[in-house]
């Protein structure tokens, strides 16, 4: 064992600075005086925030003596290696053992997760870390929460998501998980504490002030843990719920998902605490990865933080660090865990600053702990931490990849990947390579504009995915031939990747135009596709949800996964569009937008740019207690006689030019989209005098109003109004007037629809999607909602007795995703 090598001591100049910046403005700690007199602390916030003056003095003193710093955190004692520590095998009797261990104790809901929330991101630019987007718009907490409430369907049980925050990161956090609709997670499901805090220092102890004259505040380490959670009431809250193991991990490490095998693991091994190693690696930089490992401490297994060992350790005998995945018991938890608070030196205002930090490894020094092996990447891989921008550049396909195990399927959404999984082996005697799904989609508001935005207005709609899909799934072949069956409607199509660039080629009439269409927009994107063998199932009810974007996603999605294109969402969006437009409709991007991007318990703000990529933003829908449902009228709007492209062109050729016309005339503005089209331009050049044409002036009325009505339920969505379902159900009810009247696309079982519900008590209703048929969705309360549905389709029997309707449920779920072939196909 070589002798720890001590680390570099500050230079006189360096100690001098900083007094010198100091001297001003504080006392050195000497021993016995009251250095917390300074009048510039915050003591509220010190004081809300569990800070201890005695500890804290004691901690100054031990630093003016020189009895503390960063080598008296040094091991001194005897350290060697541990050889017997067991990996997680995910293959074989004793995997399959432990998994069903830790999958009783999610179906019992006796985990919880907790994230390590308390850090700022310095190097993205001093934002708070978890609210980083990682990719597709998708933040590290968000990503996380993806994972709880993913489990929480799988083991039926609803996992609590603990995230401890900082002072520095309470706030902020507190904000994005209301904007983001708390992830779809239940209210109570996200718990919330706060880590205590603590001053920084000068090197000899005194209190550092920082370039704005003030006090300089830090979080005293992820150790701090320990008595947050308890000082909260959240362990005891925990405790109450039945929770007996909490899982610990980074915000920033998104490879600690809920893995059951690894639970059991903890469970059998009747720990206190489990940590998670993986094994050492050299870095970019040649250097081995640095961080706290496990050796015998005085012959006693322990996890010893990085800077307190020797930093020339063997990795020979030393070759596992810790992940800083943790399981804890809850009853070890409720323990008084002390532990020892390091000096860390930092710079802040180009000044050293010593501050004293805890560490949660530390805490093996009391608890009973288990060691176990896990895999660092791949498919169960457990470590991607992502410290600066260019891990999160490097990591980003990784941890995408990784997590396309984590999207959160819904009930329903299993049940159809299980049976098209089980066509698959039935009709092919294989199993699916892959399932992918698109879900249906509803639209809150933004009716019938997503073609009229311009290069610099958008205009806008609030569209979300519904809990109702196609799920396809498939395996590849290298014969050029697709064919696919679906199992809704018993048939099966079939056809020749070549045929498709023949001259001549045309679409199928059948639903195999849009499988085809998929196909040709691939192979003119120079994707190579080789073949494929694939089943589908859907459970899209009526005709107004865009099953026909809920297919193109889940097509697009599943080519990419078989062929390895790993197309972007933006990609997904494109290309689904592209192949619907191909087969003859010249819709927007709304239904792909909302199809490809909704997300558990959110909507999508989408800004529609003139045919350019749209643009997105989530937004949370939440109405308190009312819900949505929709009715289908049980009326087909034909391709061939819909107004579809009668109105775009009406608006666009007729209207558009005879306004721009006029604006232009009377203000000198040029106008170049319908979006650019002010309330206040309608006001004054909305007139059939001016523009000569009622319908052009009724199709641009509908735009201009429809466009506030956005803008009105953005806010109300944003807002902390308690009625906000009932403001909102207004506005929907004006929606349907303006489609019906001016925009012209309702029809009498529509307005039927419509107005029988509201009869009956909804807040407000309105034709949903293109019109002419399909369906209407309604907002009520939600204890009322069943209740209104049934007695409009009742009447609505009565009335239109040759439609054959039905109803359903309407809530925002997420989008486009693929779904793990390990929950639709159980056994080896
Ligand atoms: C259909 C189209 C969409 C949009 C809506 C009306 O669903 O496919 O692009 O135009 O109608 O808002």
């Amino acid at each position: 064992m070589q002798p720890a090598s001590q680390p570099r001591p500050l230079s006189k100049d360096e100690i001098a600075g900083a007094r010198q910046k100091n001297k001003a403005t504080t006392r050195p700690a000497i021993p016995g005086t009251a250095p917390l007199a300074d009048p510039r602390l915050d003591w509220k916030l010190l004081r809300a925030l569990a800070f201890d003056p005695v500890r804290f003095q004691h901690d100054q003193q031990q630093i003016a003596l020189g009895a503390k710093n960063e080598q008296t955190a040094m091991v001194r004692d005897t350290l060697a290696p541990i050889d017997d520590v067991e990996a997680v095998a995910y293959v074989g009797p004793r995997y399959e053992e432990m998994r069903a261990l830790g999958e009783a104790a999610l179906s019992r809901g006796e985990v919880a997760v907790v994230v390590l929330n308390g850090g700022m991101a310095t190097r993205f630019g001093g934002v708070v870390k978890g609210v980083v987007d990682v990719f597709d718009d998708r933040s590290f907490i968000e990503l996380k929460a993806q994972d709880v409430l993913r489990a929480s369907y799988e083991y039926g049980a609803k996992i609590p998501f603990v995230l401890m925050n900082s002072f520095q990161t309470n706030d902020a956090t507190n904000d994005h998980v209301l904007a983001r609709g708390r992830f779809g997670l239940d209210a109570d499901q996200i718990l919330t504490f706060q880590q205590s805090i603590s001053l920084r220092m000068n090197p000899d102890g005194s209190l550092f002030i920082g370039d704005d004259g003030q006090p300089s505040y830090h979080a005293p380490g992820h150790g701090d843990f320990f008595d947050a959670i308890k000082r909260s009431g959240v362990l005891a809250e925990l405790e109450k719920r039945g929770v007996k193991t909490v899982l610990f991990s980074n915000v920033d490490n998104l490879g600690a998902t809920i893995d059951p095998a690894i639970i059991g693991h903890h469970l059998a091994a009747g720990a206190e605490m489990t940590a998670e190693l993986v094994e050492k690696r050299r870095t970019a930089s040649g250097k081995w990865d640095a961080g706290a490992s496990p050796a015998l401490l005085n012959g006693r297994a322990r996890i010893i933080e990085g800077f307190r060992l020797p930093p020339d350790l063997p990795v020979k005998e030393y070759p596992d660090f810790s992940t800083n995945n943790f399981l804890f018991s809850t009853a070890a938890l409720k323990k008084p865990i002390e532990l020892e608070r390091f000096v860390v030196r930092k710079t802040v205002d180009d000044s050293p600053a010593l501050q004293l930090e805890s560490i949660t490894c530390e805490a093996s020094s009391e608890l009973k702990l288990h060691l176990l092996r896990v895999p660092r990447d791949g498919e169960h891989g457990r470590f991607f931490p992502i410290k600066e921008p260019i891990d999160l550049e490097a990591m980003r396909p990784l941890v995408k990849a990784r997590l396309a195990q984590s999207s959160p399927i819904t009930p329903g959404l299993k049940a159809l990947a299980t049976d098209v999984a089980t066509a698959v082996f039935e009709r092919y005697g294989r199993q699916p390579e892959m399932l992918s799904f698109g879900p249906g989609r509803a639209n809150l508001i933004g009716e019938h504009v997503d073609n009229f935005g311009g290069e610099k207005v958008p205009t806008k709609s609030i569209p979300f995915a519904i809990d109702r899909q196609i799920v396809l799934g498939g395996f590849r072949t290298d014969d050029r031939i697709i064919e696919i069956a679906s199992l809704n409607l018993g048939s099966t199509i079939s056809f020749s990747l070549d045929a498709l660039s023949q001259p001549g080629f045309q679409l199928d009439e059948g639903w195999g135009r849009f499988v085809q269409a998929v196909a040709v927009e691939l192979l003119e994107r120079g994707h190579s596709l080789s073949g494929a063998r694939g089943c589908l199932k859907g459970n899209i009810p009526g005709k107004g949800v865009s099953s026909s974007a809920a297919l193109g996603g889940a097509l697009v999605l599943g080519f990419s996964s078989l062929f390895g294109l790993d197309l972007s969402r933006d990609e997904l969006v494109e290309i689904s569009r592209a192949a619907e437009r191909r087969t003859g409709v010249p819709c927007g991007y709304l239904d792909q937008m909302a199809s490809v991007h909704g997300r558990p318990n959110g909507a999508v703000v989408v800004g529609f740019f003139g045919g350019k990529k749209p643009s997105c933003e989530a937004i949370p829908m939440d109405f308190g207690d009312a819900r949505i449902a929709g009715i289908d009228t049980g009326r087909t709007r034909d391709l061939k006689t819909s107004q579809y492209g009668a109105r775009m062109r009406e608006a666009l050729e007729v209207a558009l030019p005879l306004f721009a016309k006029a604006i232009e005339r009377g203000t000198g503005r040029k106008i170049n989209a319908l979006s650019e089209i002010t309330a206040a331009d309608f006001a004054r050049f909305g007139k059939l005098e001016t523009i000569g044409s009622k319908t052009a002036v009724k199709r641009v009325r509908h735009v201009v109003t429809e466009m506030a009505r956005v803008e009105a339920v953005e806010k109300i969505l944003k807002s902390e109004a308690n009625d906000k379902a009932a403001q909102i159900g207004l506005i929907l009810d004006a929606c349907h007037v303006s489609l019906r009247d001016d925009f012209e696309v309702s029809c009498p079982e529509l307005d039927f629809l419509v107005d029988t519900a509201k009869r009956h008590g909804a807040y407000g209703a309105r034709l949903m999607g293109a019109g002419e048929g399909g369906n209407m969705i309604l907002l009520a309360p939600a204890d009322r909602l069943a209740a209104i549905v049934e007695a409009t389709v009742a009447e609505y029997a009565v009335a239109f007795p040759e439609r054959k309707t039905v109803s359903f449920d309407v809530a925002a779920s997420t989008g486009t995703g693929m779904i793990p072939l390990s929950l639709a196909i159980k056994g080896p």
